[in-house]
């Protein structure tokens, strides 16, 4: 049994500790966001936040997620889907097929977190996950249009 905070929600679930969080959160919880690709740690599709730190939920066992710590999934990083980084997406229509995205997302929103103004080398080194569709010209755009976002809307507020 493994007591859970996802997106802000508190769940149970019925899985052995070394279930990887990425089923957990797919087939336990119905989260289906948080895409499936190489199960290797080495793509990234999978990508969600504890404590607001990028995790390869594929190769994470859920066993390893402590008492309190918080999970976040694509379907939590913002209320009404319009995190800088999900805005600059939309304006810059930097999906392909989609299914690399949303771990891309998360793992450009936990950069920025980090490096709230990385250069395009912060950006190479960091964002490691890998898109079948070669959009990583436009993530890297991306990535410095939800900085702008980012500094608008706190300019404004
Ligand atoms: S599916 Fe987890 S890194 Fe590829
Ligand atoms: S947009 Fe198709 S795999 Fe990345």
């Amino acid at each position: 049994m493994a007591k859970l905070n996802v997106n802000g929600k508190v769940i149970e679930v019925e899985v052995e500790d070394d279930t990887p969080l990425l089923w957990v959160i797919r087939e336990q919880i119905g989260l289906t966001g948080t895409k499936y690709a190489c199960g290797i740690a080495q793509c990234g599709s999978c990508t969600v936040h504890i404590d607001g730190q990028a995790v390869r939920s594929c190769v994470y066992p859920v066993g390893g997620v402590t008492a309190g710590q918080k999970i976040t999934t694509i379907e939590g990083l913002s209320q009404k889907g319009d995190h800088p980084v999900q805005q600059a997406w939309a304006e810059l229509d930097t999906p392909q097929c989609g299914y690399c995205q949303p771990g891309m997302i998360m793992a450009s929103a936990a950069l920025l977190d980090k490096k709230p103004n990385p250069s395009d080398e912060d950006i190479n080194t960091e964002i490691t996950n890998i898109c079948r569709c070669g959009t990583f010209q436009r993530v890297r755009e991306g990535i410095h249009l939800a900085v702008e976002i980012k500094h608008k809307s706190t300019a404004k507020a």
